[in-house]
């Protein structure tokens, strides 16, 4: 049971910036949806799915972190059709990964075995050199190498699955990002993406190399492939010059499918490797990944009586939350500690100890998968002409 902030939900939503490089205040989804003019997930596109998946749906998609998406039926009706469609999604390698990062990557796993789909994975060492002070090359290529081993733990088919470093750009990828970067206009990327006079002009063209591989399978394959990028929904801002780009160079335009931030440990926030001891990483021990549950935001009460009386707040329980986007799939289970936090008849540290073992699990054997990835595995896998 942590401290609280003096300011009120409202106020807090009030603040709600949701930026590629800020996300901040209380995110109320809906407003989101409408200021970034996507479409919410509908009952439709998700029925289509489950033609797909054999009825069983993720439970990332069925609890609804996945919510939003921009063309996801298009790219359902050009499968339909015939027309398979590609993944791409990334990383921007600035430190360790968390779990946070992990979720959007077991989805996209998921899609990947479900439709039997190639996926290009962006490692962005460039973006976060770019976009950070502190980090040199040498930091955001390390870094780069290391992610990529959760990545591949996470357990993509190593035959369908490229990495695109962008420290290592081929001619083909350099030649799309400057067809891109032509198009964009400066006052687009400063009304999109916030840039001013300082910001420097690596920055300004970086936009440009994230949109690329949004095109780079169409020109490995010589011909027009759909594409599905499954990520947060703060990286629409990118998606949204790509897509006006996209007629003018002849291509699609890249569907996405949306996810909600994956909250830390603390209360009110996405997990941040800025906040280290709210923010489970895969480098963590499973202990200190336990111990770190133990300090868990909960919806308790303050004394042990008036839990007892009024019930638990799931709702604003983060371990709750844990088990409901992660840990619990069994739906009953899930529904019976919900009425049994409600009713008074559920301790925190009850629930604590039992994630806290789950984590433990999962850690434990995302690191044993982990350690068997090689650099040389890695090296294979990359882009490199
Ligand atoms: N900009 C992203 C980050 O900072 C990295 C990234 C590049 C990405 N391409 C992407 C993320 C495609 C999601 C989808 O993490």
């Amino acid at each position: 049971m942590s401290k609280k902030s003096n300011k009120s939900i409202e106020e807090k939503s009030a603040d709600m910036v949701v930026t590629p490089w800020e996300v901040s205040g209380i995110i109320d989804y809906k407003k989101l949806v409408k200021k970034f003019g996507t479409t919410l997930l509908d009952k439709k596109e998700i029925e289509t799915i489950q033609k797909y998946s054999k009825g069983e749906l993720h439970l990332l998609l069925r609890r609804g972190l996945f919510f939003s998406h921009r063309d996801f039926d298009w790219i359902l009706k050009m499968l339909e059709k015939g027309e398979k469609f590609v993944l791409y999604t990334g990383r921007g390698p600035s430190g360790h990964t968390h779990l946070g990062h992990l979720v959007p990557w077991i989805f996209t796993k998921w899609l990947q075995d479900v439709f039997d789909v190639e996926l290009y994975f962006q490692m962005t060492d460039d973006e976060k050199f770019l976009f950070n002070q502190n980090l040199s090359f040498s930091d955001t290529r390390n870094f780069a190498f290391e992610n990529a081993k959760d990545v591949l733990a996470v357990g993509f088919d190593p035959k369908k699955t490229h990495f695109i470093f962008d420290s290592h750009l081929t001619p083909a990828m350099y030649r799309i990002a400057a067809e891109v970067a032509k198009r964009v206009t400066f006052s687009t990327a400063k009304a999109v993406f916030g840039f001013s006079n300082d910001s420097n002009i690596g920055m300004i063209f970086y936009p440009s190399i994230q949109a690329m591989p949004c095109f780079l399978p169409s020109v490995l394959k010589g011909k027009n492939v759909p594409i599905l990028i499954p990520a947060a929904i703060d990286q629409d801002p990118y998606w949204r010059i790509t897509r006006d780009v996209a007629p003018k160079l002849g291509y699609y335009k890249p569907a996405a499918i949306h996810c909600k931030f994956f909250p830390g440990l603390a209360e009110g926030g996405k997990m941040s490797a800025s906040q280290p001891d709210t923010c489970i990483f895969t480098t963590d021990t499973p202990k200190q990944a336990k111990k770190k549950i133990m300090s868990a935001y909960t919806g308790g009460r303050a004394t042990l009586e008036e839990q007892k009386e009024l019930g638990g707040e799931p709702d604003k329980c983060i371990v709750y939350w844990y088990e409901f986007y992660l840990f619990e799939s069994d739906d009953e289970k899930l529904k019976q500690m919900r009425t049994d936090c409600l009713a008074g008849k559920l301790l925190c540290g009850f629930c604590k100890k039992n994630l806290a073992e789950k984590v433990h699990h999962f850690i434990g054997e995302h690191q044993e998968r982990r350690n068997k990835i090689s650099k040389e595995m890695i090296e294979k896998m990359i882009i490199k002409e």
